[in-house]
């Protein structure tokens, strides 16, 4: 091999090597250049002061898991943005409120349309002579009514905020419900404590009659007079009106409470109070409302004779006998001519012989 070509050769190793070397430091600097990214972070949290984690994602962090932070807006839980509590309740209200509850009120009305068919309507036994004791006094009534009124509100609107997504806005459309949902709320907060002053009077006015007595127990033994088809004994109230009473007291009183908590949040209730009050809120009203359609169906189409009290303030002698046995002989001589008290409505004032028959 001449010189020439022993240089040649020498070259191209010498090339060759570069080239080598060259790949090496490419492949080398591709791996290693990307590490620069967590030195570039190290260096910059040590220089910014924050070394545990991103300051930013550990503040909203911090937020989601309620934590509460500092404001100047003073209150409960002020400093609390987001309050985890919130879902719980959310998954609650849907699946009991919304989802398990409007199974009593049909089983309620199912109930009564059963006990409609097997039993009939509970009719008079005698005719009404036309003789009648007085019942209700004026103010109950006009007490008993506005409640009632009152009731009707308050259940139409309060069940529309609950069913109102899957019910209304299929009918009205969002638009419609959106504007319906904003009447009937502020008309359900308004309403909510007129109604409570009521309830609470009407408790206070009628508990004497509603104390529980040994006749309540055999009318119960009795089922009302539907089992044995005989009306067992009661005085001025029967037992299961006394159970109406006791369940508005108990169970109407905590709707009461419960709408006073959500309707005025000014004495430093936290969001928990105000979920926990909306959930014994909506599925106490719920219970209400269903114990509601047997109490309106037995004061009306239920019970031949009974709303005549209610309405005109008196009760045919007949009605009471057979209703109210005890209390008839405690008031009898109370007893009047219905055409003596200007009686032009009521059962009681269409006598036998003004065609209305027993049944
Ligand atoms: C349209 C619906 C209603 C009808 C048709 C109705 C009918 C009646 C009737 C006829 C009576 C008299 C029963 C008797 O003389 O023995 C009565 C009593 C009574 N009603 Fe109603 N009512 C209605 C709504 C309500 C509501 C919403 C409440 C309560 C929130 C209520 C609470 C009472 C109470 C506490 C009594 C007396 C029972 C007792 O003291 O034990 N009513 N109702």
């Amino acid at each position: 091999m001449s010189d020439q070509d022993a240089a040649k050769a020498r070259r191209r190793r010498a090339h060759m090597k570069v080239m080598l070397w060259s790949l090496l430091v490419i492949a080398l600097g591709a791996m290693v250049a990307p590490l620069g990214g967590y030195v570039y972070v190290e260096v910059a949290q040590a220089q910014s002061g924050f070394e545990n984690g991103n300051p930013r994602s550990d503040t909203w962090g911090a937020v989601r898991e309620g934590v509460s932070g500092t404001t100047t807006v003073q209150g409960p839980e002020a400093g609390v943005l987001i309050q985890n509590g919130g879902q719980n309740w959310r998954q609650l209200r849907n699946a009991i409120a919304a989802g398990v509850m409007p199974w009593f009120m049909a089983a309620a009305l199912i109930g009564i349309a059963l006990v409609m068919a097997i039993f009939g309507r509970n009719r008079l036994d005698q005719p009404p002579s036309g003789k009648v004791v007085p019942r209700w006094k004026l103010w109950e009534r006009v007490l008993h009514w506005t409640t009632a009124t009152l009731f009707i509100v308050l259940a139409i609107t309060g069940l529309s905020l609950l069913f109102g997504r899957a019910v209304l806005i299929p009918v009205l459309g969002a638009g419609g419900f959106a504007a319906y949902a904003g009447f009937a709320m502020t008309l359900h907060n308004y309403v909510g404590p007129v109604f409570t002053a009521c309830v609470a009077i009407m408790i206070l006015a009628w508990v004497r009659h509603n104390i529980p007595s040994r006749a309540d127990w055999e009318w119960f033994k009795a089922g009302g007079g539907f089992l044995k088809g005989k009306h067992p004994p009661a005085g001025r109230m029967n037992g299961g009106e006394k159970v109406w009473f006791w369940f508005i007291a108990l169970v109407g009183g905590l709707v009461c409470a419960t709408g006073v908590v959500l309707d005025f949040p000014i004495w430093g209730q936290t969001r928990e109070t105000m979920q926990l009050a909306s959930l014994v809120h909506a599925i106490a009203a719920i219970l209400w409302v269903s114990l509601f359609f047997g109490h309106a169906w037995i004061g009306t189409l239920g019970t031949e004779g009974a709303i005549d009290g209610m309405t005109t303030g008196y009760s045919s002698s007949e009605w009471a006998k057979q209703h109210h046995d005890l209390w008839y002989e405690q008031v009898k001589d109370q007893e009047v001519d219905a055409s003596e008290v200007g009686l032009t409505a009521g059962k009681a004032a269409k006598t036998p012989s003004e065609g209305t028959s027993p049944g």
